[in-house]
């Protein structure tokens, strides 16, 4: 999974090749395979094709993107927690298109929710994300379309430096590479590597003892604050899925475990300030 995490990149055009019975047979393995975070939550993972899923209009396949053979739908009823389960169950599909050589682009906000909500016969509120998969066009307009969203995208769409957001024992503290075991800080830079809202990348990891904590910045940017979609959220669960899936890589069984109902006692034992919200935390 480490080679998928670092080859992945959004893709916004696709070449109108469809996919192969092997590749949506392999799709609709990975699906069936997606570890939850928190397997009490309800967070559906739908595979469809551009019909199924409602055409153009639905996916946003109009400027920037056009349409891709197959779309994978994260959709959830309203409860707490569905963002970054979401953002964890989804990115595993992701990473595993990514190995099938297929593009992926996580949309939040270019596409209909209503649209794609009728098709499943679901209310618009439940409808959080969706992804295009497909072969990536390998012309000149794939190219173009991917580096004009990149030049609005947060960064110029690229990555925070990591001592910028990996804290060791105390918030703001940069984490010192010996302070943790390589495999530690080798999986802090897969969560580094997560795709995120407009590239804001509003994670935060702090290393406390045995513990990682995961943290997300609140604080509403670039309409990534949706009624009832607090999508930072969503994208700390990329980030934690990428974590995971590195440090299980190199042998750690360990998992994250929810703070839910407790951000509160958390947020003031960890000191944090009052828009960064604990997420989960990982036992080393
Ligand atoms: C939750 C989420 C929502 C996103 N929504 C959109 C979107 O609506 N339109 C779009 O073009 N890209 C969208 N993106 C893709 C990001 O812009 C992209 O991941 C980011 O700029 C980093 O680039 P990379 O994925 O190539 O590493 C979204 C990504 C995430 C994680």
């Amino acid at each position: 999974m480490i080679a998928a995490i670092c080859a992945r990149h959004s893709v916004r055009r696709y070449s109108p090749e469809p996919l192969s019975e092997g590749e949506w047979a392999a799709l609709r393995r990975a699906v069936a395979a997606v570890e939850p975070l928190d397997g009490s939550l309800e967070v559906h993972l739908a595979l469809l094709s551009f019909d199924e899923v409602g055409g153009r209009l639905a996916v946003g396949a109009l400027l920037t993107f056009n349409p891709a053979p197959a779309y994978l739908v994260l959709h959830a009823p309203e409860q707490e927690g569905r963002m970054e389960e979401a953002g964890f169950r989804g990115e595993q599909v992701i990473l595993a298109a990514t190995a099938l050589g297929l593009g992926t682009c996580w949309v939040g906000g270019t596409f209909s929710a209503g649209a794609v909500a009728k098709r499943l016969g679901r209310p618009a509120a439940d409808v959080l994300a969706i992804s295009p998969v497909g072969h990536p066009d390998p012309g000149r307009l794939g190219r173009l379309s991917n580096a004009a969203t990149e030049a609005v995208a947060r960064s110029g769409g690229k990555r925070k430096p990591l001592a910028s957001f990996c804290f060791g024992q105390h918030w703001g503290i940069a984490l010192q590479p010996g302070l943790v075991p390589p495999e530690v800080y080798r999986a802090l830079e897969m969560a580094r590597l997560a795709p995120s809202w407009s590239n804001l990348q509003p994670w935060y990891f702090l290393v406390e003892g045995d513990a990682v904590w995961a943290i997300g910045d609140s604080r509403p940017q670039r309409f990534n604050d949706r009624p009832g979609k607090p999508y930072y959220r969503l994208d700390v669960g990329i980030a934690m899925s990428h974590f995971w899936l590195a440090m299980r890589e190199a042998g750690h069984g360990s998992r994250w475990y929810s703070v839910r109902g407790h951000e509160g006692e958390v947020q003031e034992r960890l000191g944090l300030p009052q828009a960064m919200v604990p997420i989960g935390h990982y036992r080393l």
